[in-house]
């Protein structure tokens, strides 16, 4: 395809056509110019290609692979890109160009119903971990799209409340898990949000969609919006988006049309809206490898594998897991004959295949049942507890399978409260009294309140571990491997604890995120508050002693980078694999900042007594925040630690690092204090000239003061002067 001989050759109308879908699914063929239709289908973790058969539509079987709130537990941005891979062929298999996923929206609230679908609430794991699943995706030759840009952060009210969000957060936090996946893997497309930032919709935000993501972050890819996100297409196009989806009829096409001709839209803004479209479709077709077949066994058996990395073991005192020799087990819960894999809307895959635990173990041992709740039941039944407690008090080991049921959290609704369903606290309270040897094994997507947490001395948490999670949860309860994911998000004590308790989900028009960059562990860590389990916690089979944190230098300066070396050591009597967590942690008075910020992290497969290496490297850019005077990164100099954890509160190794640079920038304004003015190298000579008083004045005296402070000897002119000779005195190059 010549994208730009097909462009030349488009009428207006065509060109206004292409802006927006065929239909849900399709992008607009061109027949006349040789220009195909592409089919684009959801995501993120499995292919839900929706399909016409007798006039009924329904999605193909497709494999479910675990939520991503799980695989972003692997901290294994490898084993990402592998299922990336497997989506990507299964898309090749089934002619679809861009599959629509991953979802990289901070976890700002326990209670949005779609974190299952998100990866954490930081943005360095959320950002690599999406950067993994586009180029595991595209290195198949099929499509992604990051989603969705940016700060859907809640359902309620998703597609019209306005997020206020202060431009510090935005960009360290809500943008930063965007803007890393973009620059590290190149998505295909982008899919902007449903709501406004700051009052302005996504569809048709300039700022958001041209000067952050095409200018400052050099994406030349495509923007499509959400479906149903465009709320004034001519505006939309305009703004740098160049798909609706989907297709919003031909009244559309008219006003674009319209637009062009009155010259209310520059026609240049609608051919590169096009070009977008027509670049799309010609990845799609040169990428397109006909003959791929969908190999869903294979794809079963690896869905298994990527569950088993995408668990958490919370507690394993007395070291009760794994299960060993012939121990009578057993197995108490609706979920572990009907487990739940999978989070509710447009992610939804149809799969004829979903492991249970109960039928998975029966490979491995007999064990006893009972169902000790109705999955679609809130409240307990006392003759399915009592049988439940009878069945589990004959047992050496009660397992109890729990967690949400689909109702409670979902795509379209958040949640107003973190608790399980009241029957299954009261059967997990009721076994573990019965049975010292309890575990629970929760399926949910995201946090839950636990008032039985010290009574129950093992808790593996399973998430939504896809078709395979429950083979892959009797893998790990019996050792045939060890566990080894690592918290992506922090479980809290309660509702009441989260940093937005009080300003979430706001009201109809908007939702202020009054907690600024303190999101997660930021918060928690900042408050010195006690949590359930902290963001990074994770437990294995064997332990691992780290030693010999190494830098290879201890300075760095603007556009520098240095890299971090740890050795570990599998000190334990089981093979397992190790995350190590770096972060960085301002150790010097300044601006206040969160307590530490993750910006690397490395995992490795140690046999027993087997020492390795993790290494990671950190970038000037990993020093600095946001400073809203600057509008730009700031290295604030001064001394930091390194630190190598094995979770956000398991701080094992630190080492310093003295960041060199210029002193902030004092903006100079007839409002700026002489204190801040006389911190300025060269200010003090300057002021001199003016008047020698001036250099005496109390240090939070406005500038503007010294008029009446030198009965207007300076008068409001020569401060005015006076401020700019000052800012001149001041070049500064933000970080990139
Ligand atoms: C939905 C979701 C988006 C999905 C799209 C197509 O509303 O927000 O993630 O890809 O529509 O189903």
């Amino acid at each position: 395809m010549d994208v730009e001989k097909i462009l030349a050759a488009m009428t207006l109308e065509e060109k206004a056509a292409l802006c927006q879908g065929l239909d849900a699914w399709h992008t607009v063929p061109v027949e006349r110019l040789g220009v195909p239709a592409v089919m684009v289908s959801d995501g993120p973790h499995g292919l839900r290609k929706e399909v016409e058969e007798d006039g009924k539509k329904h999605t193909i079987d497709a494999v479910c692979y675990p939520s991503a709130v799980g695989t972003a537990s692997s901290f294994d941005p490898a084993l990402l890109e592998e299922m990336g891979r497997l989506l990507g062929a299964s898309c090749q298999a089934e002619n679809v160009g861009v599959l629509l996923g991953p979802a990289a929206n901070i976890k700002r609230s326990p209670l949005c119903g779609r974190n299952f679908e998100y990866f954490s609430e930081d943005p360095c794991l959320s950002s690599r971990m999406a950067a993994a699943h586009i180029r595991g995706v595209q290195a198949e030759g099929v499509g992604t799209s990051l989603k969705h840009f940016a700060a859907n952060n809640q359902e309620t009210h998703r597609m019209s409340v306005s997020a206020e969000i202060s431009e510090q957060a935005l960009r360290e936090i809500y943008l930063a898990s965007f803007e890393g996946a973009v620059k590290a893997a190149k998505p295909w497309t982008m899919m902007c949000s449903y709501n406004k930032i700051m009052g302005v919709y996504s569809s048709e935000n300039p700022w958001l969609l041209n000067t952050v993501l095409r200018d400052e972050w050099g994406y030349d890819g495509l923007v499509m919006s959400d479906w149903g996100a465009v709320n004034d297409h001519v505006e939309s196009v305009a703004s740098g988006l160049d798909l609706e989806m989907p297709r919003g009829g031909d009244q559309e096409d008219r006003a674009i049309v319209e637009a062009v001709r009155s010259g209310a839209l520059d026609e240049g803004a609608l051919d590169e809206a096009v070009r977008h479209v027509l670049k799309l479709v010609e990845r799609c077709v040169e990428n397109h490898r006909e003959g791929e077949v969908f190999d869903r066994d294979m794809q079963h058996h690896q869905a298994r594998k990527i569950a088993r990395e995408s668990m958490v073991l919370l507690k394993n005192e007395g070291g009760l897991l794994p299960i060993r020799g012939n121990r009578k087990v057993a197995f108490i819960g609706d979920f572990a004959r009907k487990p739940r894999y999978q989070g509710g809307g447009s992610s939804h895959i149809n799969t004829s295949r979903v492991d249970s635990a109960l039928n998975a173990v029966r490979s491995v041992c007999a064990v006893t049942y009972a169902q000790g709740y109705r999955e679609e039941d809130d409240l307990p039944d006392e003759g399915l507890q009592a049988e439940a407690v009878r069945v589990a008090s004959e047992a050496d080991v009660a397992v109890v399978f729990a967690g949400l049921p689909e109702r409670y959290e979902s795509e379209g609704y958040d949640r107003t409260h973190m608790r399980l369903p009241e029957g299954q606290n009261r059967l997990i309270e009721a076994i573990a009294q019965a049975q010292p040897n309890v575990v629970v094994v929760l399926h949910n997507g995201s946090p839950v309140e636990m008032p039985w947490v010290d009574r129950v001395p093992g808790l593996l948490e399973a998430y939504l571990g896809g078709e395979a999670g429950g083979s892959a949860v009797v893998d790990l309860l019996f050792g045939a491997v060890s566990p080894c994911g690592k918290l992506a998000e922090t479980f809290p004590r309660k509702l009441s604890d989260t940093p937005c308790s009080l300003f979430f989900p706001g009201d109809r028009e908007s939702v202020v995120y009054s907690e600024g960059v303190y999101v997660g562990y930021r918060y928690y860590d900042k408050k010195e508050m006690e949590v359930l389990f902290p963001f990074g916690h994770g437990l294995t089979y064997t332990t691992f002693r780290y030693s010999d944190l190494r830098l290879s230098a201890d300075t760095i300066a603007a556009g520098g980078t240095l890299k971090a070396t740890v050795q570990v050591t599998n000190t334990g009597s089981m093979a397992a694999k190790e995350i190590v967590q770096f972060y960085i942690r301002p150790d010097h008075a300044g601006k206040s900042r969160p307590v530490r910020e993750l910006k690397g992290f490395g995992k490795i497969a140690l046999q027993p007594g087997e020492t390795g290496t993790v290494e990671v490297t950190l970038t000037s850019r990993d020093f600095c925040y946001w400073d809203e005077s600057l509008h730009g990164w700031f290295l604030e100099p001064g001394c930091y630690q390194v630190e190598a954890a094995a979770s956000s509160r398991d701080i094992r190794l630190t080492a310093p690092v003295t960041a060199v640079g210029q002193p902030l920038p004092v903006r100079v304004t007839l409002d700026t204090e002489m204190g801040d003015i006389l911190s300025i190298p060269g200010a003090r000579e300057v002021l001199d000239r003016v008047d020698p008083r001036m250099a005496h004045f109390p240090y939070d005296l406005p500038l503007h003061n010294v008029v009446s402070w030198t009965q207007a000897a300076v008068t409001r002119e020569k401060l005015v002067a006076l401020a700019e000779e000052l800012n001149g005195l001041q070049c500064f190059e933000p970080e990139a």
